[in-house]
């Protein structure tokens, strides 16, 4: 599809911090930077707002294997090791097997999501992906008819990651999708961001990026895929069902127990900037309330 690269994080990052960053990251001198692209146009797929910087986007994270503050994840993740990596695709699929990373991805198109990102925390930012649709790869491995959902799991690997030696969660973390939620061509299996390689405290080498769920469905360091007709067991629904849905569909009129959904903290905006309101489906309903017609969002969170 043409659209698919009519939009880079370089076309809508603040020109000065682009420039900056390309000098930083590549070394380019004055003239390269002069030919710079000038703004374009978002593609459907991907949001023209501001993307958070690299600094932000690995700097606050949610990696509970790694500890419960934000800073711990870019404090201990880089204990990971995440080559060579191995993923178990298993269930109603045709072709299961334990495949090597590059050999499960190898082919399929690599392309540039800016997504927004919403935490059920109540705060967000805005992320320059790199990955494949997991559509794609879900057509490669066949997914057999009785198929109705995807079940995804992180690795377990107590010696790189701290947390696991306590039983803080039931590991390994586990979520799930409808085959529908997971064909949709929003639904990114993310292998960068900012154009290089995921960094470990968000989700390296391959984690699930589902725009328009809370945040807490996009299960990083994943090390298999099984295709099931059962809905699986998903991490914090398995903890608290009824603050944690399986839906999890971003939705500012289903309010959390504890919080309201109804507004957002953009991270990086500044502390006098206020918070935004939250959007439906996280600003993603045109292309995604179909999926739900006729269920109750209140019931179904
Ligand atoms: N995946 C694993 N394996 N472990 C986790 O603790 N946290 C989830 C999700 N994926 C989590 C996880 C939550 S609560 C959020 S909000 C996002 O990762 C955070 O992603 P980020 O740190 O890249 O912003």
């Amino acid at each position: 599809m043409a659209f698919q690269h009519d939009l880079t994080w370089s076309d809508v990052t603040p020109r000065a911090l682009f420039l900056n960053r390309r000098q930083l990251m590549q070394g380019l001198g004055a003239a390269a930077l002069l030919a710079a692209p000038p703004a374009r146009a978002a593609g459907p797929y991907s949001t023209d707002e501001a993307p958070n910087t690299l600094e932000e986007i690995s700097g606050y994270n949610n990696y509970y294997e790694f500890g419960v503050g934000k800073q711990d994840p870019a404090a201990n993740a880089g204990l990971l090791k995440t080559d060579p990596w191995t993923v178990k695709v298993d269930g109603m699929v045709d072709r299961p097997g334990d495949y090597a990373l590059a050999e499960l991805i190898d082919g399929l198109t690599v392309e540039e999501r800016i997504y927004r990102f919403r935490c059920v925390e109540a705060w967000s930012m805005v992320v320059p992906w790199q990955g494949i649709q997991l559509s794609s790869l879900l057509d490669r491995l066949g997914v057999r008819p009785e198929a109705k959902f995807v079940a995804f799991e992180t690795l377990i690997r107590p010696e790189e990651m701290p947390m696991q030696k306590t039983g803080l969660l039931d590991w390994p973390y586990r979520e799930g999708l409808r085959l529908d939620e997971a064909m949709h061509p929003l639904t990114l299996l993310a292998t960068g961001l900012y154009g290089q390689p995921l960094p470990n405290q968000n989700g390296a080498p391959l984690r699930l990026v589902v725009p328009w769920k809370y945040g807490f469905k996009s299960v990083k360091a994943i090390v298999r895929i099984t295709l099931t007709d059962q809905m699986p067991q998903t991490t914090w629904n398995m903890i608290a069902a009824q603050e944690y849905g399986f839906y999890a569909n971003v939705n500012p009129k289903v309010d959390h127990p504890r919080w309201s959904q109804a507004s957002e903290r953009r991270i990086g905006a500044g502390l006098f900037a206020g918070r935004q309101d939250t959007l439906m489906f996280n600003g993603y309903e045109d292309q995604v309330a179909s999926l739900y017609a006729g269920m109750d969002l209140a019931v179904n969170y």
